[in-house]
């Protein structure tokens, strides 16, 4: 009997000492486990008398209950203390002023989302097409034949026979016309790439087409589409103004200008004194286009035109050189993000 009591004063001092959830456990296989303490004392009721044994017997399973309960607070007192310890160490100071450097949408960005957006609203469905392209989809099936002069007006990266990287977005034309036949309303944002550099030029900058075909489309839908486009872009007052030009893919082809946003057409250095700037090149869908993607030219014909967005971006915001929107100066990025 007294070794019961032993055992039961050698638990409560090792409980009263036990540091972690680990020495609980350990605790447990050495008192209840198959080799425990509580196991070796069960064994030697063989050597008491019959009389003996039942109380014997229930003084070892009442001190086998003691056990259990006392290393199950213990075990949950332990968790506890481990949770507060883990909550202190891995605790997040929330009332830190944010010192992280924002970011903000770079100003080519906003320029073509809110060309998307305008352009959408009316109707304009927007895809994206490849930047390497196939000489036929960048030049031939946009009238431009190998020997065409044309040619010279786009610097071209050629990456292998028949193939190189785009030089406008004008391709997406052809690629969209072969496989959609009218109506059509497309809008197609990307990235171009010439061999030119300087303060207005980019080895790549990027673009927006935008292309309609139907039955009596006229050069009238082509500038109130810009007009409107314009005023939301530029304010109001802005006037679009037409100029004869010539590109392959159109007939007739315009250079557009708007009324200089900066002066309000008086001149100014914006516009080197004429009043008007060029932003963009447009015009009648040239019917050999039509016809070399399967559209009938007798019934059908549509406008285009092709938007750089650097350029847009140059006059909205008054950025005098093309080179500041690649150099990743967020000093420069962050002044035009909402
Ligand atoms: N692709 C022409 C360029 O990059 C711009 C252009 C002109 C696009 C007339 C058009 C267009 O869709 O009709 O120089």
């Amino acid at each position: 009997m007294s070794t019961i009591g032993e055992i039961k004063n050698k638990f409560d001092a090792e409980v009263g000492g036990c540091q972690s959830t680990e020495q609980a456990q350990d605790l447990k296989v050495r008192y209840l486990g198959k080799s425990g303490e509580l196991t070796a004392l069960l064994k030697g009721i063989k050597d008491l008398s019959p009389e003996e044994r039942p109380s014997f017997g229930a003084k070892v399973n009442e001190l086998r209950n003691y056990i259990e309960s006392a290393l199950q607070s213990k075990l949950a007192e332990m968790k506890e203390q481990e949770m507060q310890r883990r909550l202190q160490q891995e605790k997040v100071d929330v009332s830190l002023t944010d010192v992280r450097p924002w970011g903000s949408l770079h100003p080519v960005t906003l320029v073509e989302n809110e060309i998307c957006r305008l352009m959408t609203a009316m109707g304009f469905e927007v895809l994206s097409g490849p930047e390497i392209e196939t000489d036929y989809y960048n030049f031939q099936a946009l009238n431009i034949p190998y020997d065409h002069p044309a040619r010279d007006m786009q610097d071209t990266f050629y990456i292998s026979d028949g193939i190189l990287l785009r030089t406008h977005t004008s391709p997406m034309q052809a690629r969209l016309m072969e496989k959609k036949k009218p109506p059509i309303k497309m809008l197609c944002p990307g990235k171009v790439f010439r061999s030119d550099s300087d303060a207005s030029h980019s080895p790549v900058f990027h673009q927006i087409e935008a292309l309609v075909v139907d039955e009596n489309v006229t050069l009238c839908d082509l500038k109130g589409t810009l007009e409107y486009l314009a005023s939301k872009l530029f304010g109001k007052s802005t006037k679009v103004r037409f100029r004869p030009s010539f590109f392959p893919f159109t007939e007739p082809s315009v250079e557009v200008d708007l009324s200089c946003s900066n002066c309000g057409g008086k001149g100014c250095s914006l516009c080197k004194g004429t009043g008007w700037i060029e932003v963009l090149g447009a015009g009648m869908v040239n019917p050999f286009v039509l016809e070399n993607c399967g559209i009938d030219s007798s019934k059908y014909n549509g406008y285009a035109f092709g938007i750089g967005l650097e350029r847009i971006a140059m006059i909205k915001y008054g950025i005098p050189d093309i080179r500041l929107f690649y150099e990743n100066d967020a000093r420069f990025i962050k002044q035009f993000g909402k």
